[in-house]
């Protein structure tokens, strides 16, 4: 069982973690995040005490079916971080900002960033992108919402890298991380996601920036570590990439228990008496029907 360490003791409500407390964990005990995207898996991470609980745009993979996180809206964030706020999670709620909503200036990103916050209960939003994001990390901060960085292996980037590839292979392309995570410390972020580079790299970025860090795919040197809910939990079918470990087969759990449900509805074993409703006894004798034993067994609805 883990704790937050801003816990009060076993049994209590525990505190809201804020914006100051993370910064306060640079260096310190290492963040944990994963992603959620509605009710369910906003309580099975809250209730599992982490820190942070990242709406992410992972959204349209991993729960609308899409291709890439490209198609996913400001609409569907907007949906599914309310859906996760409305759970109350002690986590701070991070919510990505998507693809568009950001890319056509400060005042566009403003707005959007405004209805994540309004409308969808955000406390921070989180945008990729590095020396180029600078002034839109500026104008959200400038408008008192706090402002996640996310560079290396950047998802809304999938066409400029050619793919999901690792980032920051080359001394070049080291130099432009160090500069892109300068730049958005300096703009006034918080937290810096970094995913997809090296584990050195992580480290000489979370070495370097006095904000923590948060890696996925980006080794052990980091302030914290973020994982999508459904790959830890075995929800997303097929061989997970190398950065992901699996802690449960939920999508095999599930199946199965599917299966065993279709199984006792074809061979006739669902549902069972205590399983139905059950006329009064006056009722049956009056539509001439045999009475059961009582009216009410199996409780529930009368
Ligand atoms: O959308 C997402 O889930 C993310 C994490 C992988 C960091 O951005």
């Amino acid at each position: 069982m883990s704790s937050r360490p801003t816990d009060p003791p076993r049994g209590a409500t525990p505190r809201k973690v804020t914006v100051p407390d993370v910064r306060a964990r640079k260096g310190g005990e290492p963040l944990v995040m994963v992603t959620a995207y509605d009710a369910p898996t906003a309580r099975i991470a809250d209730e599992a005490g982490v820190d942070l609980v990242l709406v992410g745009d992972s959204l349209g993979m991993v729960v609308l079916g899409m291709e890439d996180t490209l198609r996913v809206d400001l609409d569907d964030m907007v949906r599914h971080a309310a859906a996760v706020t409305r759970m109350r999670p002690s986590a701070l709620v991070i919510v990505d900002m998507p693809f568009l909503s950001y890319h056509t200036g400060p005042r566009d990103a403003v707005l959007a960033a405004g209805r994540l916050v309004r409308e969808g209960g955000a406390e921070a939003v989180k945008l990729e992108g590095g020396q180029r994001r600078a002034p839109v990390v500026r104008a959200l901060v400038d408008a008192e919402i706090p402002v996640v960085g996310h560079i290396g292996l950047t998802p809304q980037s999938l066409h400029r890298m050619g793919g999901y590839r690792v980032q920051g292979r080359a001394v070049r392309e080291v130099e432009r991380l160090l500069a892109d995570a300068d730049a958005l410390v300096e703009a006034g972020i918080f937290l810096l996601v970094l995913e997809g580079v090296p584990a050195e790299v992580a480290a000489m970025v979370t070495e370097r920036v006095p904000v923590p860090t948060i890696g996925i795919g980006a080794g052990a040197g980091c302030d914290g570590q973020v994982l999508v809910i459904h790959d830890l939990l075995g929800l997303t079918p097929g061989p997970a990439p190398r950065f992901v470990r699996r802690y449960a087969d939920l999508h095999g759990v599930a199946v199965d228990a599917v299966r065993r449900f279709a199984d006792d509805v074809r061979g006739g074993r669902f549902p069972s008496r205590t399983e139905s409703y059950r006329l009064p006894r006056e009722t049956a004798a009056a539509l001439g029907l045999r009475p059961s034993r009582t009216a009410t067994e199996g409780g529930g609805w009368n």
